[in-house]
């Protein structure tokens, strides 16, 4: 169920602004918050390197904020290795964590520069034996956790009893595993499956040192850091301290490094979304709006995510609705049987939290435009999301239009 804000009717004319400025529908991409975000987990885990996941949001206004904070990204195809080296980011501060790739990924992420890669299996072992002189690999291991909402660890990562078997077998080809890594879940919403394996990964580590092994040097502790969707205050230092207790305990020389993706992106844009349609069926009135499943709100199916969703009107009555999206398509429907004040033609639906795993899957199904983007605060000094209209702000549909943030 969507988290439901109501608000008056002139609470909402800032987004009504928006859209006369540029159209609907749109997201509202603000680039203070992507560096708040990435500031406060920064704190939350001083001694931990943060890898963007680039995959949540690939905007370009993303990459070069957090280009600028000095964060690394983590990648996971070719397309994303093309969006750091267009921001001339270093590939030093990359690592390539898809557990599956062909040889021309390694080769592509080679040729950028890229050294680092995670592998799960054998068969993704033996890959790099032609390029085992210029490689260092993470090795993920698979912690399933109840308390994520989307389970990263079903579909990657090798048991814990296969670890040593692994190590051995990289030794014996002469290829170098210098770290281990995990990803206990999206939307992870308590700690103790990432404390849980830091001590397993600590052990390993520990056991694999007595070998007089060459020493694993890192340690990849995912992404999966929570947001607040249901509007329930989220601290992420709190949430964090297991964490940084669990790590702390790694031997010295290991180093810590981690691959947030939603954590920062998923605050930092805003759907604002217009009422294009209206009907009366079953006892509910039906709205279509010109975003839905297949667009914006794509994250409702793939990622099993809920927006908050606020409404403006100044009517106290509450009907029974239903809030769909612009298809031809029954499954795109985006909220049911909420209530809602009424609602009429033009009117705007605005979805907060709504920049990870949202443009980044959105289709083009039935041929419509994906939302386009704006992106506001990019620079010091720029009117913010919650003021002024930036009729200069940078802005591009999603797919990458004419811009100061093309694709
Ligand atoms: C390998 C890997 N790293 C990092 C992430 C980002 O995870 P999150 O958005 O939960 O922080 C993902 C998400 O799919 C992933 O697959």
């Amino acid at each position: 169920m969507n988290n439901l804000l109501y608000a008056s009717y002139a609470h909402g004319a800032r987004y009504r602004r928006y859209v006369q400025a540029h159209g609907a529908p749109l997201l509202i991409l603000d680039a203070r918050k992507v560096e708040a975000q990435y500031r406060a987990l920064k704190k939350a885990l001083p001694a931990t390197d943060l890898y963007y996941a680039i995959k949540s949001l690939p905007h370009p206004a993303i990459l070069e904020m957090l280009a600028g904070l000095g964060a690394g990204f983590d990648l996971a195809s070719s397309g994303e290795i093309a969006l750091v080296r267009e921001r001339q980011v270093s590939p030093r501060r990359t690592l390539h964590s898809h557990p599956i790739k062909r040889d021309r990924d390694i080769r592509d992420a080679l040729r950028f520069g890229c050294t680092t890669f995670v592998v799960d299996n054998t068969d993704e072992l033996l890959k790099f034996l032609p390029y085992k002189h210029r490689v260092g690999l993470l090795l993920r291991i698979s912690f399933r956790s109840r308390a994520a909402v989307v389970d990263l660890s079903k579909k990657f990562g090798c048991a814990v009893s296969e670890v040593p078997g692994m190590l051995t077998l990289a030794a014996r080809l002469g290829i170098h595993i210098k770290g281990l890594c995990f990803h206990v879940g999206s939307q992870c919403l308590d700690t103790k499956q990432q404390v849980d394996a830091i001590h397993t990964c600590n052990t390993l580590i520990r056991q694999h040192r007595d070998t007089g092994a060459a020493p694993i040097s890192m340690l990849d502790i995912g992404g999966g850091f929570p947001i607040a969707y249901d509007g329930k205050p989220l601290d992420i230092d709190r949430y964090c301290a297991p964490i940084r207790r669990a790590l702390v305990e790694l031997p010295p020389h290991v180093s810590v490094v981690a691959e947030p993706g939603r954590f920062i992106s998923g605050p930092a844009m805003t759907c604002v979304a217009t009422v294009i349609g209206k009907a009366w069926r079953d006892g509910h009135y039906w709205y279509y709006l010109d975003d839905g499943v297949y667009g914006s709100f794509s994250g409702q199916l793939f990622d099993h995510m809920r927006y908050p969703l606020e409404l403006f009107s100044d009517d106290e009555r509450r009907f029974p609705s239903v809030l769909a999206g612009p298809t031809c398509d029954s499954i795109d429907v985006i909220a049911e049987d909420i209530p809602l004040p009424e609602l009429h033609l033009g009117d705007v639906v605005v979805g907060h939290m709504m920049g990870a795993y949202t443009a980044a899957s959105a289709t083009r199904f039935n041929s419509l435009e994906n939302a386009r983007v704006i992106v506001v605060n990019a620079h010091p000094g720029e009117a913010d999301a919650s003021g002024e209209v930036p009729m200069k702000a940078g802005s591009s549909d999603a797919a990458g239009g004419a811009s100061r943030f093309v694709h």
